[in-house]
């Protein structure tokens, strides 16, 4: 997540590659992550990293990011802007974690940051300004929409947004699998696959329509979309994604409890 974000950051020009100083852990990546930007990016470099840095943006797994601060957090100062990628890890960790009092944030990005068509949510801690928030918001509209939303509604956004993209190309793979087993050529495939997804999502938004009413339109009567409209209702298509959006929200949120417990020393 952290490098999509780099790239689709350094892409738009939101960010000059001259001030950005990014680290990882192994030197294996970070010498993938060189080749790759072209910038300076060390391994094991955090502290370093944090004390040049107005804006730190974590970007480690959630249960790796408390260990993270803990290294950083003498670094760490009130005039800088702490952003937290870390799905389900919550703003009282991070500010226990942070050990100051400072503008933190919680952002929700997803893959297609990389391509600058992200989804990103949005929440901060009660010690952030106006200017500091438009200035992330801006950071993150660069790379695609922006949301805002309470803390408590991200663990559904990471459900939705966070994981959706995986979702989404489980849908292409499946259309390209069904042109194929139809005969249709891989090339052909893929692409009509990727057009009708992105056609399809690009007409909801310029639309405004509700996407029932256009999937309506899309029927005609005794057609050919509506024999395939009922394969998919039969095996329940709406009802699963509505159940995995659920199921991966609740795994979020007992992780974050979960996370909580651990960093707080009851278990
Ligand atoms: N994947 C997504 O689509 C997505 C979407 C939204 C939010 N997120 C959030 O983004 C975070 C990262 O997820 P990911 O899928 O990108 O994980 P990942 O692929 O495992 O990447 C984690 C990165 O953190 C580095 N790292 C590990 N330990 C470190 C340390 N102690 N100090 C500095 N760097 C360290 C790793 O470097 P090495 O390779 O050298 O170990 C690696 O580059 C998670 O908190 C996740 O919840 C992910």
């Amino acid at each position: 997540m952290g490098s999509s974000l780099l790239g689709g950051l350094l892409k738009t020009g939101a960010v000059n590659a001259a001030d950005v100083l990014a680290t990882v852990r192994s030197e294996e990546t970070a010498a993938g992550l060189r080749e790759r930007f072209g910038i300076p990016i060390t391994a094991g470099g955090n502290r370093e990293a944090a004390r040049q840095a107005d804006v730190v943006i974590l970007a480690t797994k959630p249960h790796i990011t408390p260990k993270v601060l803990d290294e950083i957090h003498e670094e760490l100062r009130p005039n800088q802007l702490l952003i937290s990628l870390a799905a389900a890890l919550p703003m009282r960790v991070l500010e226990a974690k942070a050990r100051k009092v400072m503008p933190i944030f919680r952002a929700m990005p997803n893959l297609p940051v990389i391509v600058e068509e992200g989804a990103t949510a949005l929440c901060w801690n009660g010690h952030t300004t106006g200017s500091q928030r438009d200035y992330v918001e801006k950071l993150f509209r660069s790379v695609g929409v922006v949301v805002h939303v309470d803390e408590e509604q991200l663990d559904a956004v990471t459900a939705l947004s966070g994981s959706g993209p995986a979702y989404v190309y489980m849908v292409i793979e499946a259309f390209i699998a069904g042109g194929l087993k139809m005969g249709l050529s891989r090339e052909i495939a893929t692409k009509l696959a990727e057009q009708t997804v992105l056609g399809a999502a690009k007409h909801v938004r310029q639309s405004g329509v509700h996407p029932a009413v256009l999937r309506d339109e899309v029927i005609t009567p005794g057609g050919t979309t509506i024999v395939a409209i009922h394969e998919l209702e039969k095996h329940g298509l709406r009802s699963m994604l509505i159940s995995a959006i659920e199921a991966a929200t609740e795994h979020a949120q007992e992780r974050g409890r979960a996370l909580v417990r651990k960093v707080e020393g009851h278990e």
